[in-house]
């Protein structure tokens, strides 16, 4: 009986813990932009960038307004970030950034270029 109860009380905490991962997961979904925030902290972007302010580097709404309807502006500003550079919007460089995988750099660059 003793044993009954463990397992009993071990279940309802399997379901709280998965039920707590489906509705975190579901709340993450449609907050995207949460996720690339993160990436930006994580790969030190922010140092550098802010949405609307210009720092180091151009405010992300510069660059969306810049490449807004440009085809190719993702794959150009994937490769941009990647392998550093100047000379776009003044003569300070941005340092490469070789080691940010192609899926992060990816929704980084989707996300920047949505910026208004
Ligand atoms: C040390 C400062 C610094 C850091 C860190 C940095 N950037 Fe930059 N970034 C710059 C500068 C300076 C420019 C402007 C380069 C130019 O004029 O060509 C720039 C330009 C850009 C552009 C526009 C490129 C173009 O050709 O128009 C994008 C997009 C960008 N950065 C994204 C990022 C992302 C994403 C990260 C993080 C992975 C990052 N940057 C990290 C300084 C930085």
């Amino acid at each position: 009986m003793k044993s009954n109860t463990a397992i009993g009380s071990n279940s309802v905490c399997c379901a709280v813990f998965f039920g707590c991962l489906a509705i975190s997961a579901a709340a993450l979904t449609p907050a995207r932009a949460q996720n690339v925030s993160d990436q930006l902290n994580k790969y030190g972007c922010v140092a550098c960038h802010a949405v609307d302010t210009k720092l180091v580097g151009p405010s992300f709404k510069d660059v969306a307004a810049k490449y807004r309807g440009k085809s190719g502006a993702e794959k150009q500003l994937i490769a941009k970030i990647k392998n550093g550079g100047s000379g776009v919007w003044g003569s300070v460089p941005m340092p490469p950034n070789p080691t940010v995988p192609d899926a992060d750099l990816n929704a980084m660059v989707k996300w920047i270029l949505s910026q208004k």
